[in-house]
């Protein structure tokens, strides 16, 4: 079976979960836009849902395929988030990131009541690390509050 095949394969096992109403995650990445894609045509008067895009791209793809939006600031429950990932071990621990959308997925997957993540097998792997790099995002929110920390404190004589 070809990358793509299995990569549709799972995007459309994992859309079967999505249910009328639904807060879903949207993750990142060429398996999650399979399923971005997949529930954009599922759309019609019987199946709505909101989708808590995980990167900028996806918010881009969802908005063209008319799913309505919502932010995480607004609604930190999320029923179902369904995202890709860059290695999965035997017992299930994976790395994701390699995207460049870590942060964001962390925080969907974590308020996400259920989360499902969609792979081929060229993900699978007997050691994490053994396929690539392990993706790391540096936030520059609170640098400048950390530079202040570092000041010496005001003398008050
Ligand atoms: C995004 O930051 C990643 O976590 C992706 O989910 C991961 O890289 C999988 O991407 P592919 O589905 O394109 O392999």
């Amino acid at each position: 079976m070809s990358q793509d095949r299995a990569k549709r394969n799972a995007a459309e096992e994992a859309v079967r979960f999505v249910k009328d109403g639904m807060v879903v995650g949207l993750g990142t990445g060429s398996t999650a836009e399979i399923v971005v894609d997949l529930l954009g045509k599922k759309l019609s008067k019987d199946f709505k849902i909101k989708g808590m895009p995980t990167s900028i791209k996806t918010k881009q793809q969802a908005e063209k395929l008319g799913i309505e939006l919502i932010d995480i600031d607004d609604q930190d429950i999320i029923d179902l988030a369904i995202d890709g990932a860059d290695e999965v071990d035997a017992n299930l621990n994976l790395i994701k990131g390699l995207g460049k959308a870590l942060l964001r997925e962390k925080v969907v997957a974590t308020h996400a009541h259920n989360f499902i993540i969609i792979v081929d097998v060229s993900k699978l792997v007997s050691r994490l690390g053994t396929r690539g790099p392990l993706p790391l995002e540096l936030n520059p929110f609170g640098a400048g509050a950390l530079q202040i920390l570092r000041t010496p404190p005001l003398s008050t004589t």
